[in-house]
């Protein structure tokens, strides 16, 4: 893959977070999630590949835009045929309710390369590099904890864990707690969790628990260009979602899928905070304009590039 294509790929993430972000706070999740998908189908036309949505907005029946099997980008028969995994906007919530670290986000990889999972739950472990190699979902939480622990030089007690606030992680948050860790309970947003693994001033050491299936190969994908870890088991909810992912090609529901096995080979990822968060900020808007703050990064070079941005909408108008 051209690795200008990351480059250019966050004007697609960008333009999308600043559609969205007219619409924080003001209660209409459809709305944001709307915004922000037109906005990144219409930026997709600025990219010369050859792209083909394999995690997006749904199947092509329930989603208009962006949705499983969507062709995007303006490239011929000469340009790179690359799988592209999406979500234009993750935490409508938290958007809909001026919370903090909703993204817009993209991932891309040479075709093939992203396990294509169907839109169920996910049980998902993500550490960041120095704890890479010391999680395995086949283990408890508590031996989890200890091995990270270990490999990062610290008590259990030292370490932060993410989890989604969640009746379903009762269990699992009891757990943490009787290891001894300390916990961040959050209402949506395991994406942006997830990297937050990889960035120490974030506090974030890990994120434990079930979340969107999408969501955990997104997450996968940026967590291989930083060279940090993530572990995912699918969780369908009911035997529709074991057809879907049966469907989808996955053999094994019960199978744990290592980082490599969900984004496999050469990997790009790009986000746009959408509203502040732990790792990036969102849109800030002023007279005529508006400054984005996003992160491009890929997986061969491991370069993580932040990229602050200042838009004028006169000048800019699909902006605006
Ligand atoms: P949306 O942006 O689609 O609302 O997803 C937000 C999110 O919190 C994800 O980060 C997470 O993986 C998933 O929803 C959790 O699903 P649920 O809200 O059903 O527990």
């Amino acid at each position: 893959m051209d690795r200008n294509l990351a480059l250019e790929v966050v004007r697609v993430t960008e333009a999308a977070a600043l559609s969205s972000a007219r619409w924080m706070g003001r209660g209409d999740e459809k709305a944001a999630d709307q915004a922000a998908v037109d906005a990144m189908r219409k930026a997709f036309d600025s990219l010369r590949i050859r792209g083909t949505v394999v995690i997006g907005e749904g199947e092509r029946d329930e989603a208009p835009m962006l949705y499983i099997g969507e062709k995007v980008g303006r490239g011929g028969a000469d340009d790179p045929g690359v799988d592209i995994a999406l979500d234009p906007l993750e935490g409508t919530t938290i958007t809909a309710t001026g919370g903090q670290n909703a993204l817009s986000v993209i991932a891309i990889a040479e075709s093939g390369n992203f396990l294509h999972a169907p839109d169920t739950y996910m049980e998902k472990i993500a550490v960041g590099p120095e704890a890479k190699g010391a999680i395995d979902l086949a283990r408890s939480p508590t031996e989890n904890l200890r091995s990270i622990a270990d490999a990062k030089g610290v008590y259990v007690e030292d370490l932060t864990v993410v989890i989604l606030n969640r009746p379903r992680h009762e269990r699992l948050i009891a757990e943490v707690r009787r290891a001894g860790a300390r916990i961040k309970l959050i209402g949506d947003g395991d994406v942006s969790a997830a990297i937050a693994t990889c960035n120490p001033a974030s506090g974030v050491d890990v994120l434990m628990g079930i979340g969107g299936a999408p969501e955990g190969v997104i997450a996968a994908a940026a967590l291989r260009c930083v060279g940090g870890d993530f572990m995912g088991r699918l969780k369908p909810r009911n035997e529709e979602e074991i057809a879907r992912a049966t469907k989808m090609g996955i053999k094994e529901i019960e199978k744990i899928f290592r980082i490599d096995e969900l984004a496999q080979g050469d990997v790009m990822f790009a986000a746009t905070g959408v509203t502040d968060g732990d790792y990036l900020k969102g849109v800030h808007f002023f007279a005529g304009g508006a400054t984005t703050n996003s992160v491009v990064m890929r997986s061969r070079s491991g370069t993580v590039r932040v990229v602050e941005s200042v838009h004028h909408f006169e000048r800019k108008p699909m902006y605006g």
